[in-house]
Order: structure tokens, then C-alpha cells, then sequence
């Protein structure tokens, strides 16, 4: 039976990975957090995966502060670079690894969407240390896939759907930011792409390493989805305003365009992905 550690299994990514654990049976799951696995102590992770005989890591940890992270540059790149270089090198040659990354690795002046192989150029300290952990990963570790994925939420942990789910109740009016464009991801639909990877190479045999996108289908704004959490909560009582990115200064700089192209996913593994506001009614259901 094929071994899977799940790493940073306490977050979104993470929980929404335990959840398939019962259909997928085939698998046996080593779930951890950083409480039981800390990435950041190598001989940990090298001990683990000898002693379980792991066949498959996906990694779900990450320091995803966004503004934090601009202050915490430290702490942020020792998760997000130095923890991924330990996780490569302790598995390297034993077991394969799938790891998750984001959109923040692009500059966002695009205007169409994100190849795998366009140029990055992450514009802030969380962007950068992705990116760094992306480089590390590649570098060190032969057998690993990379998603870059964005906008993710889910019904576990903090997220923009639950903010604004909770602001619609409490607030008249609210103020959403309409020029930044991309795309939402529903934990749960990436965490069944990740599953179909792994199953992919277990009946192929073939483990295609290299950096792919995977986001729901669809294009808006965050002033769009937020109108689509609303009216598919029945948050009716609350006027939702579209503002400019100048008119919400945040700490970290974020993408204006940060659309991905999922071309070279769907037809490597042959997977289908939801348009976005179907799997929004989905999570919302589960909310
Ligand atoms: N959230 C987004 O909008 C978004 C967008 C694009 C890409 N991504 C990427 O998608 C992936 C999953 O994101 P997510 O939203 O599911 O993240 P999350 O909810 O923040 O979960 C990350 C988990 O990793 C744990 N962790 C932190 N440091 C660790 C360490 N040293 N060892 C082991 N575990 C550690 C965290 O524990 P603590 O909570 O105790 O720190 C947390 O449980 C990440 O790679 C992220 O960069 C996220």
C-alpha cells in the first residue's frame, strides 16, 4: 500500500486533503502538523519518512501571512524557502513530493493568463520566498510537482469567503477592491487534482515533474466574488461598493492580474476543473 504524508494538515489545503482520506482507500495517510512534523527540523522530516516509508508527500505548510510577512521576512522565508530545501533534500530519491505554490510569483501586469513558463516576478515578501521555495524544491529534488494555485479557500480556517460572509451580517455597506482580476480556488477541488496526480502515477507510472496552475475555471474580481458570496449566502442587507486598489492600501503588494492558465494540467493528468461559482455554492453549502 502506497504511503502519503500530508504536511501542514491543520490548514485549508491540509484539512480538505483529510477529508478524501476515506475515498481513497488504496492510500495509507500520515496526516502531520507543524506539532508532529516541524519542516524546519530536516532530521525530523528524514527520520519520518524513513521509519513510514513514505511514497508521497503533499505539501500543505506554508507561512501565508501576506501582510505579516512583509514584517516576519525571517520567519517567512524559513517556512516558505529554508523548510522546503530540508524537505527536498531529506527526500530526495525516496519519496516523490507534491508541492503547492501561488500566484504571488508573478508580477501581475500581464493581461493574459499565467503560463507555467512565463517569467516570474514576485513583488512581495511572500511572492519572493514562494518563489525561492519553488527554486530550492527544483533544485534539490528531481521528483516534484509544484501547483501554483490562488485565491484558495475553503470551509476550514480564515478566508475571504468567511470574511465577507461575516462582514455582509454585521455591515450596511462595504467597500471591495473591483481592479485586482483572477480567479478563486476551492481547497477541496485542489486537494481531489493533488488525489488524481498521485493516482495518475501509481496506474501510469508516470510522474511528471515540473510547475503546474490549478485554480477553479472563470475570471472576476474580488468585488465580483464577493457579490457572489453574498447573494449565494442570502446576505441581502449589505451594499457592496467597488473601490480601486489605491483606495485599500495594503502592506503587501498584490498581483492587479493574476490569472493562471490550467492548460498543461487538465491535459497532462486529464483532469476537469469547476467553473468557480459552482464550487463556491458547494463550500457555501458546507459553510
Ligand atoms: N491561502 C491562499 O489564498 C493561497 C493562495 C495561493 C497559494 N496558496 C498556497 O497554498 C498552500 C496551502 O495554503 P493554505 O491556505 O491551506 O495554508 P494555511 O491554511 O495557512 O495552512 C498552512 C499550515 O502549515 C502549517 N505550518 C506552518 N509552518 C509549519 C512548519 N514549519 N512545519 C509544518 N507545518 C507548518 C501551519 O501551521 P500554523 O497555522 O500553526 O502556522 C498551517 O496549519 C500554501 O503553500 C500556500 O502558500 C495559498
Amino acid at each position: 500500500m502506497k504511503k502519503i504524508l500530508i504536511t501542514g494538515a491543520n490548514g485549508q489545503l491540509g484539512n480538505e486533503m483529510r477529508v478524501l482520506f476515506e475515498s481513497y482507500s488504496q492510500f495509507e495517510f500520515f496526516p502531520t502538523d507543524i506539532a508532529e512534523l516541524d519542516l524546519c527540523n530536516k532530521q525530523a522530516i528524514d527520520d519520518f519518512i524513513t521509519e513510514n516509508k513514505i511514497d508521497y508527500i503533499v505539501n500543505c505548510a506554508a507561512y501565508t501571512a501576506v501582510d505579516k510577512a512583509e514584517d516576519e521576512i525571517d520567519l517567512c522565508y524559513k517556512i516558505n524557502r529554508d523548510a522546503v530545501e530540508n524537505l527536498a533534500q531529506a527526500v530526495s530519491g525516496k519519496a516523490k513530493v507534491i508541492h503547492v505554490s501561488t500566484d504571488y510569483v508573478f508580477n501581475g501586469q500581464g493581461e493574459n493568463p499565467y503560463k507555467e513558463t512565463d517569467s516570474t516576478d514576485p513583488q512581495s515578501v511572500y511572492g519572493k520566498s514562494k518563489r525561492e521555495g519553488e527554486e530550492v524544491l527544483l533544485k534539490n529534488c528531481k521528483e516534484s510537482i509544484i501547483i501554483r494555485t490562488a485565491w484558495l479557500y475553503s470551509s476550514f480556517g480564515n478566508n475571504f469567503v468567511k470574511t465577507m460572509m461575516r462582514l455582509g451580517k454585521e455591515c450596511a455597506s462595504l467597500n471591495v477592491v473591483a481592479d485586482q482580476t483572477g480567479t478563486p480556488t476551492y481547497a477541496a477541488d485542489l486537494a481531489k487534482a493533488i488525489m488524481d496526480i498521485i493516482v495518475f502515477d501509481t496506474e501510469k507510472q508516470s510522474f511528471p515533474a515540473g510547475i503546474y496552475h490549478y485554480s477553479n475555471e472563470g475570471i472576476c474580481s474580488w468585488y465580483d466574488f464577493t457579490l457572489k458570496i453574498h447573494e449565494l449566502s442570502g446576505i441581502t442587507t449589505c451594499k457592496v461598493n467597488p473601490i480601486t486598489t489605491d483606495q485599500y492600501p495594503t502592506k503587501a503588494k498584490r498581483p492587479m492580474y493574476s490569472v493562471l492558465d490550467k492548460t498543461k494540467i487538465k491535459e497532462t493528468f486529464d483532469l476537469e476543473i469547476p467553473e468557480w461559482v459552482e464550487s463556491l455554492k458547494k463550500c457555501i453549502v458546507k459553510i
